[in-house]
């Protein structure tokens, strides 16, 4: 397993582009079972969760190449296969959206339940339930869930739950929609960019629908849909934890190839923040632009909540907490969407952070720094903030578990360290933890009566109850000083 350290305290500097959007690629992938022909999806990010779905892809008849240009070419060869096995779908909760797509095009699904998530509980009901309603036979057995349908017919459906909406839910019942006969209504559709990318793609293969992007969808079935070539939108989400590393670092960083229509909710709680941003179309692809993020000379504090599209969304959540951290202030965050989505809180804190959780709301109370630390990240989002505090703390940080980092960034850190970062992949062994974070072997051989030599030269005695603050403050974060500065003075 791999681990990052990061040297904070250098600031960003340049330009950085934003690549294809996580999660619209996915349910595009998946949604490529259902097309009579080649699929060609170009910009699609080179990430393990997409890795782990052109696997299953795989295992469901399909073959699946990636090209040197970000493309990937996806062919259906065997349309017998209706299985996702637990070992793939395990991996990552978004191969659920193979279930709608493979109901409607083989007649049969047969998906495992993803099973437990860090962010907190993850129902399916509501996909299940939009099935249900386009006439599938669903029942779940040994931890699967499997569905038939003979042939399925549109109906109205209310896909609204107790936290809004929901993103891959929508996918799935859009997608079965899409080959059922006759017309489906969805109402409380998710209105995210990246259902809105999905829908665009079933059109350009051949689907009709109405209303992408409102919580109200017309379908029309279609006997088939064709192969096409599409390109997927922006990470948004990329985008903005790239925009807050800028901030948090002192940078100065244009990050490039952004949709801003996406980005609304974002930008405007950035301007209230007071953080200088300026757009630029020049150079930009139509349609897109670029935006240069500086650092200001004071981050205000705010209110924050993570809600369904267009509002920001859960998954910038962290990263935002970890700028309001280090803001002005107190703030505070929400999240209406994964109120259990905090586990970022304790590690954050391990950093210098002053932040509580008061129920589905942290409060968090600005610092002026942040201080390098061992920390743990506990799902992807979550790791991000971890490497952007890391990259603004003073010191080193190690930053474990990564593996939940590169499910959803393209090359995090090799794009970080191209504007001046400093993070180091590792391998996770105590000996690739740097000396300064090692304060077992610091501390464990200061004895009370002794008097240390610093490396400043500065003689401290150690009187107990607390010598440690002032031997770091007075340099002593290496664990090579210790034994030949450490004098016994009686
Ligand atoms: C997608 C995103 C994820 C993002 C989330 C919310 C992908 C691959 N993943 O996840 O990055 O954080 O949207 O924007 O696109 N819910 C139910 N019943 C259901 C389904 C969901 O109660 O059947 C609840 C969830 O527990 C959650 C809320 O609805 O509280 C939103 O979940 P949902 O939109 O379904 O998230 P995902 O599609 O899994």
């Amino acid at each position: 397993m791999d681990m990052f350290v990061v040297r904070g305290g250098r600031p960003l500097r340049g330009r950085v582009k934003v690549g294809g959007a996580k999660n619209a690629a996915l349910p595009i992938m998946a949604g490529a079972l259902m097309a009579n022909g080649p699929v060609v999806l170009r910009d699609v990010p080179n990430l393990v969760d997409v890795s782990t779905l052109a696997s299953l892809l795989t295992t469901l008849g399909m073959s699946v190449q990636r090209h040197a240009d970000g493309s990937l070419h996806m062919h259906v060869t065997d349309e017998e296969p209706i299985v996702a096995d637990y070992e793939l779908v395990r991996k990552m909760r978004a191969s659920i959206c193979v279930l709608g797509p493979l109901l409607a095009k083989r007649g049969r699904a047969c998906v495992s339940l993803p099973g437990g998530c860090n962010i907190g509980d993850r129902p399916i009901d509501l996909h299940l339930k939009g099935l249900q309603a386009l006439g599938a036979n669903i029942f779940v057995d040994r931890g699967y869930v499997i569905a038939e349908a003979r042939k399925l017919r549109g109906a109205r459906i209310f896909l609204g739950g107790s936290f809004g909406s929901t993103v891959t839910g929508t996918c799935n019942v859009l997608a079965a929609a899409t080959l059922a006969q006759g017309t489906t209504r969805i109402e409380s559709a998710a209105c995210e960019p990246e259902v809105v990318d999905f829908g665009n793609f079933l059109i350009s293969m051949g689907a009709q629908i109405e209303g992408l992007g409102t919580p109200f969808l017309r379908i029309e079935g279609v006997e088939q849909l064709r192969g096409v070539d599409y390109q997927i939108i922006p990470d948004r989400i990329e985008a903005v934890t790239l925009m807050i590393a800028s901030v948090m670092t002192g940078g100065d960083v244009t990050v490039e190839n952004l949709d801003l229509s996406h980005l609304t909710a974002i930008l405007e709680k950035m301007q209230d923040l007071g953080i200088p941003m300026e757009t630029i179309t020049e150079g930009a692809q139509p349609g897109r632009c670029h935006v240069r993020v500086q650092s200001p000379t004071s981050l205000k504090s705010a209110e924050l909540s993570a809600l369904p599209y267009p509002g920001i969304p859960t998954d910038v959540q962290a990263q935002f907490m970890s700028m309001l951290a280090v803001a002005d202030g107190i703030s505070v965050v929400t999240d209406k969407v994964f109120p259990d989505r905090f586990m970022h809180v304790p590690e954050l804190v391990r950093l210098g952070a002053k932040i509580h959780r008061e129920g589905q709301s942290a409060i968090i109370n600005g610092v002026s720094t942040l201080r390098g630390a061992c920390v743990m990240a506990s799902d992807l989002r979550a790791s991000a903030a971890l490497v952007l505090a890391a990259m603004a703390a003073d010191g080193e940080t190690v930053v474990r578990r990564i593996y939940h980092l590169d499910r959803g960034y393209d090359h995090l850190e090799a794009r970080l360290n191209s504007l001046g970062a400093s993070i180091q992949r590792v391998e996770d062994t105590p000996a690739n933890v740097p000396e300064s974070l090692r304060l077992c072997d610091i501390f464990s051989p200061v004895r009370t009566g002794q008097t240390l030599v610093l490396p400043s030269g500065k003689q401290v005695r150690i009187d107990a109850p607390q010598p440690t603050e002032a031997l770091i403050e007075a340099g002593l974060t290496s664990v090579s000083n210790t034994p030949s500065q450490t004098e016994a003075a009686n």
